[in-house]
């Protein structure tokens, strides 16, 4: 047993994707789990191999870990990154990295060790496939996407805190869609947002449409919805149409991959490769959690900049903000990263 020492904080719903995929990151290594309920700390050592702690500041002091994974909700990151910074231990902190970009901007100034952002919707299997036809050239130049999360897969009953938000759905999944047309389609000039409180019993927006400019001159929308009642649903499927100069290029549902070019269509199946432990209906999520978690050691151990490093997610971030701005004054916004 080699590489580096990994501590995970917060083993709550999500974390048991990250506790999973931990087994099977090559060149790290779980030392040490952490939550506040001592029986949610004591079944993750039992999945990983590693030592159980219920109090972090004792956690970092007794395991000197080389990295910490912060899998708590948002409110937590800031002191446990602080905890970290102190302890100069690098850190990937799952999204939203912070509840406003202030405290991102204040996590950011403190921060001397890699920082990454657990944003897994970019290394997607199919979102990995569709970048890599555009980056080949297979559209030319892009000047348009839409970009779809649309489902009616109740999310509140995994994670109940969300129906409390007064930021419900861009903050907790259009995030990931920004980040995603950011990585298709570069930077962003200006954002316009409406927002529509569709869900009873929640306190924030449950569906809203974006557009977005970008600084290539491109366009895009992103529309995404927790109460679209749709048969089948393609819930936890990104649905994409990307169009270029030169030809087009359609995720459609169940990992279709449709090219466009020259009256021709060529379909690719672009389907996720899960880990043996995967659950068939979160393969997608599963298998990205595995990918995002490989490329943040990697680079950790490579001394490479991760593709979603604290400082790039200020970018999504800055959309994010920029976003809930519009919706509010009715006008398009530039993002302030
Ligand atoms: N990337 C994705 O696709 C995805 C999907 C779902 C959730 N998430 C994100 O994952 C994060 C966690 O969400 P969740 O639903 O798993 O939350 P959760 O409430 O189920 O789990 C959080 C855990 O952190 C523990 N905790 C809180 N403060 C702590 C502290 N100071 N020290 C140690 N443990 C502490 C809690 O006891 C709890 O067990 C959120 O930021 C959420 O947005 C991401």
């Amino acid at each position: 047993m080699s590489g580096l020492r990994g501590a995970v904080i917060g083993c709550g719903f999500f974390a048991q994707n990250h506790l999973k995929a931990w087994r099977d990151v090559e060149g790290a290594r779980i030392v040490a789990v952490c939550d506040l309920d001592p029986a949610r700390a004591e079944a993750a050592a039992a999945l990983t191999g590693a030592r159980a702690h219920s109090d972090a500041a004792s956690m970092f002091a007794e395991e000197k870990p080389d990295f910490v994974d912060i899998a708590t909700t948002m409110e937590i990151h800031e002191p446990l990154a602080r905890l970290a910074a102190r302890h100069d231990v690098a850190v990937i902190c799952q999204k939203p990295f912070a509840p406003d970009i202030e405290t991102v901007r204040r996590i950011l100034g403190f921060t001397r060790r890699p920082i990454m952002v657990h944003e897994n919707f970019r290394f997607q299997r199919p979102l990995i496939e569709l970048e890599r036809h555009v980056r080949a050239g297979a559209v030319g130049t892009p000047f348009f996407a839409h970009i779809s999360w649309r489902t009616g897969y109740d999310v509140v009953a995994g994670q109940p805190y969300l129906a409390e938000v007064e930021r419900f759905i861009i903050l907790d999944l259009g995030i990931h869609l920004l980040d995603v047309a950011r990585f298709l389609l570069g930077d962003v000039a200006d954002i316009h947002c409406r927002t529509r409180r569709t869900m009873p019993g929640a306190k924030g927006e449950a569906s809203a449409v974006l557009s977005l400019r970008h600084l290539s001159g491109a366009v895009s929308q992103i529309v995404c919805s927790y109460t679209t009642r749709i048969e089948p649903d393609p819930f936890p499927q990104t649905l994409i149409e990307l169009e270029g100069d030169r030809g087009s290029l359609h995720l459609r549902h169940d990992y279709r991959l449709e090219h466009h070019e020259r009256g021709r269509m060529t379909v690719h199946d672009v389907a996720p490769r899960p880990p043996a432990w995967a659950d068939p209906q979160w393969a997608l999520v599963q298998e990205s959690v595995l990918n995002t978690q490989q490329h943040w050691i990697d680079c950790l151990r490579s001394g490479r900049e991760p593709q979603t490093s604290g400082a790039d997610n200020l970018k999504t971030f800055a959309l994010v903000e920029a976003a809930y701005a519009s919706a509010a004054s009715g006008r398009a916004e530039v993002p302030e990263a």
